[in-house]
């Protein structure tokens, strides 16, 4: 069974055709990507319009790719996956229209995937795939949740954000410091020239007892240490090691809650397998506080492939293929499409 997979939620638009004969873990032929990232930079954020718009340009192209690339052709794929929510409206129809379009031409069933699932499977990529269960730690742009995973398509939500998500902690802080979109790798960049140690930025809900997080208040505080240094600089500017110091500052403010919630879910079920996915999980801080920390806890940690922890189409056709293997899924034949955008 061949499984076209296409994401399209945000800023990157992904196409991958992985398959999922037998019942093993899917295997990944070839996949392409094609990221926003320059386009919106001048904003400094996702345009929403200019994404949909650039969906729209890349993604037969990036089919095309994948096809050669895994030396197919589009009638050899099954099923044809699409991200359906969450994302941003307009740039998931694309994604929906396109492969509800596909399946329509080629007599093909279609399937919508949750992105988070896209997320959340993704370590099974990897070559060292995690055995379930495990508790996941979900760290996007859009989300910071805790699960317990005991099997596929059994999800057990811990906690998650009460408001911003670490990402979103991430680039919001990169912002105030004139970093470019999206700010967390530029962030942790600058962090490597810098003490953790120079500001003590705030911890929300570190002693909480649960599973839950809050980012809100942190880029407040940040703020307002920025503030306080250029007051102080007679040229009312930061020095180069200052914008390090506040860099390192505020990821180790997110790390340390990223990993100090992660120890009290496995804690809570006594698990001893955590998988890392989405974005922030490729931030080398927190993979290695998490490691040691799980290290010491005889806690074994995944992590997809490094370029497959930001959004990706390998990940779509993986979550449609390994739910369709357990027989959680039916594809529709000539199917509506319905996004879902939160
Ligand atoms: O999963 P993703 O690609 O998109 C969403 O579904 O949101 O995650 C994007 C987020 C952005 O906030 C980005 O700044 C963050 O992941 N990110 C990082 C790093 N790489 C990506 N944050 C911190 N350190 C990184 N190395
Ligand atoms: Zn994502």
């Amino acid at each position: 069974m061949l499984v076209l997979g296409i994401e399209s939620s945000c800023d990157e638009t992904g196409v991958a055709l992985v398959d999922a004969s037998g019942s093993g873990v899917p295997r990944l032929l070839s996949h392409a990507l094609h990221s926003q990232i320059s386009m919106h930079q001048a904003y400094g954020g996702v345009v929403p319009e200019l994404a949909s718009r650039d969906h729209i340009r890349r993604v037969l192209p990036l089919t095309q790719e994948v096809l050669s690339g895994s030396g197919r052709v589009l009638s050899d794929v099954d099923v044809v996956a699409y991200t359906q929510g969450p994302g941003l409206a307009g740039a998931l129809l694309v994604g929906a229209g396109v492969a509800v379009a596909l399946g329509a031409a080629l007599d093909r069933p279609t399937l919508g995937v949750h992105h988070l699932e896209g997320h959340l499977l993704s370590p099974f990529l990897s070559v060292d795939p995690p055995q379930f269960p495990f508790v996941a730690l979900l760290v996007s742009g859009g989300h910071t949740q805790l699960m317990r995973v005991d099997a596929v398509g059994s999800y057990e939500l811990l906690g998650e954000t009460i408001d911003d998500a670490a990402g979103e902690a991430f680039d919001k802080s990169a912002k105030l410091l004139d970093l470019p979109y999206p700010g967390g790798p530029h962030l942790a960049e600058l962090a490597l020239r810098g003490d953790a140690q120079a500001y003590r930025l705030p911890r929300p809900l570190l002693h909480s007892g649960q599973p839950d997080f809050s980012f809100a208040g942190l880029k407040t505080a940040v703020l307002t240490q920025i503030r306080r240094l250029q007051q102080a600089n007679a040229d009312g500017l930061l020095c180069e090691q200052q914008r390090c110091d506040v860099a390192a500052s505020t990821q180790a403010a997110i790390v340390e809650v990223l990993v100090k919630k992660s120890l009290l879910a496995l804690q809570d079920t006594g698990l001893k397998r955590l998988v890392v996915a989405g974005g922030v999980g490729a931030n080398k801080q927190l993979r290695a506080q998490l490691d040691a920390a799980c290290a010491r806890r005889k806690v074994r940690v995944h992590y997809p492939e490094l370029h497959l922890c930001t959004d990706n189409g390998a990940m779509i056709a993986l979550a449609a293929a390994m739910r369709l293997q357990a027989g959680l899924a039916q594809p529709t034949l000539q199917g509506s499409f319905a996004v879902r955008p939160r």
